[in-house]
């Protein structure tokens, strides 16, 4: 396959594996395709269909290597904060060892991707509180609070469909948040409003690594049935994978297992 030959997946194939890619390859991504990932990211729900998102696509070199620079000062913090954490339990030496050469991978080489795309937001419109009736004034601050508190989900629906999208086009991408940690300073480089978040910093490029499968904590742990602590389960559970009954079958389609 070219890589202008797009693949033909499905939904749930895509879902099941579309996993971070931190390896790219250097070859830029053609201008249509970006626009493309970008009009799938606008697709996303948004809080009271306010769509106050905005894309920063970085093509630029110069620019690219000063994120990576600054993405590198940042993973400095993570690197700590991981090592103090350790390994999560639901995963093997291997995929923590392998997950965390891929994360220190990225640590150095993220400017070298050939697109870096940050979603934004604005932040979201209260009216003032002489607008509202008033015992709905009076709790104004809580309003407030709850709007702040939902902010990022009006944003990470349009990440996902960018990694979606991504994994239809026969790209590679991650969510990545380290920046954040030094987000003034990407803000300053790029000309971003003081108002404005950055929810994400996503290499963008022709993969080096492999998509999917993805493997997961399986549903019996974390998903309850009416009540918290009554395990969902429709008795196919597939201990290996974590997925009930489903499970991605390279090199390509969703099967539900026997
Ligand atoms: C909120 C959030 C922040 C993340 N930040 C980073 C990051 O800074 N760097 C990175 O390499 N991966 C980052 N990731 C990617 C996760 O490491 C990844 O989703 C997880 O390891 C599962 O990987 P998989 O989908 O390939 O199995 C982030 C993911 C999320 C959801």
């Amino acid at each position: 396959m070219t890589q202008m030959e797009l693949p033909d997946i499905g939904l749930f194939e895509a879902i099941y594996s579309a996993r971070s890619i931190r390896r790219l390859k250097p070859d830029p991504v053609p201008k249509e395709l970006i626009t493309r990932i970008l009009d799938a990211a606008i697709r996303a729900p948004s809080g009271g269909n306010a769509q106050s998102w905005a894309f920063v696509v970085v093509r630029d070199r110069e620019l690219r290597r000063q994120l990576g620079v600054i993405y590198r000062k940042a993973s400095d913090i993570a690197e700590a904060v991981y090592a103090a954490r350790g390994r999560p339990p639901h995963l093997t030496e291997r995929q923590y060892a392998r997950f965390m050469a891929a994360g220190r991978h990225l640590w150095d080489h993220m400017g070298e991707a050939p697109v870096l795309l940050l979603p934004c937001s604005h932040p979201p419109i209260l009216p003032p509180r002489e607008a509202l009736p008033p015992d709905i004034a009076a709790s104004w601050e809580e309003e407030a609070a709850y709007a702040e508190r939902i902010r990022g989900a009006s944003i990470y629906p349009a990440v996902q469909n960018i990694i979606l999208a991504c994994r239809g086009l026969g790209l590679g991408t991650v969510i990545t948040t380290n920046h954040i940690r030094c987000e003034n300073e990407v803000k300053a480089l790029l000309g971003i409003p003081e108002d404005v978040f950055t929810w994400a910093l996503m290499p963008v490029g022709w993969p080096i690594d492999k998509f999917g499968p993805l493997t997961r904590r399986p549903l019996t742990e974390v998903a309850h049935a009416d009540r918290w602590g009554t395990a969902w389960s429709d008795g196919r559970q597939s201990r290996e994978r974590g997925v009930s009954g489903w499970h991605y079958n390279e090199p390509g389609i969703v099967v539900r297992s026997a």
